[in-house]
């Protein structure tokens, strides 16, 4: 009956999928779940500045300011104290992205070089709102340790010194990785 026949071609098809999914899932190792908290170390004036602005389209560049992109490598500490142990650099833009200049779009890759994850990358990509006391971004992919790497971040902004440009920027992070 073709009924039959199609049902019998069907289970094929549906084992040899499973199996082709097993295969894969083997190949990739199991899905862990890494949780940190990474600290920004993030000067935002001053001669050692490690966030600028490039482009801007008014006489004075602001955060609020549509269209502005700032290119950032801001050191990684282990705690909010500078001179705590160093985990990577956050390097990549911002690009203040809403109109009214709520959201800026983050582009950065947390770029390890400790001992436990150094060579390996984070990608971090979205809309935050900039001027909330917590913002979430999503975490789109990785390298190395974090390779096929998924999940979200969220920062506030722990410690602020207007006098010396100075920010320290706290980061938890949940990814989902192989
Ligand atoms: C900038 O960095 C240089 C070299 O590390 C250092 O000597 C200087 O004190 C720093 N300046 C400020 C304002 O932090
Ligand atoms: C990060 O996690 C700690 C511990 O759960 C929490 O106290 C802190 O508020 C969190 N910070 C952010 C920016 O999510």
């Amino acid at each position: 009956m073709v009924t039959s026949k199609m049902t019998k071609l069907s289970f094929i098809i549906m084992s040899l999928i499973s199996i082709i999914a097993s295969l894969k899932a083997h190949e990739l190792g199991e899905l862990k779940r890494s949780s940190m908290t990474l600290y920004f170390q993030d000067y935002f004036g001053g001669p050692n500045a490690t966030m600028k602005p490039v482009t801007f389209s008014a006489d004075a560049w602001s955060f609020k300011q549509f269209g502005t992109i700032f290119c950032t490598d801001d050191l990684i500490t282990v705690a909010m104290d500078q001179g705590s142990a160093q985990v990577g650099r956050a390097q990549g833009i911002y690009v203040t992205s809403a109109l009214d200049g709520s959201n800026t779009h983050v582009l950065i890759s947390i770029v390890f070089t400790n001992e436990e994850f150094g060579g390996s990358t984070l990608e971090v990509q979205g809309a935050s709102k900039q001027f909330e006391k917590v913002r979430e971004v999503a975490v789109v992919g990785g390298t190395g340790t974090f390779r096929l790497a998924r999940g979200y971040a969220t920062f506030e902004t722990v410690h602020l010194d207007m006098s010396l440009s100075y920010s320290v920027i706290e980061g938890n992070f949940t990814v989902w990785h192989y």
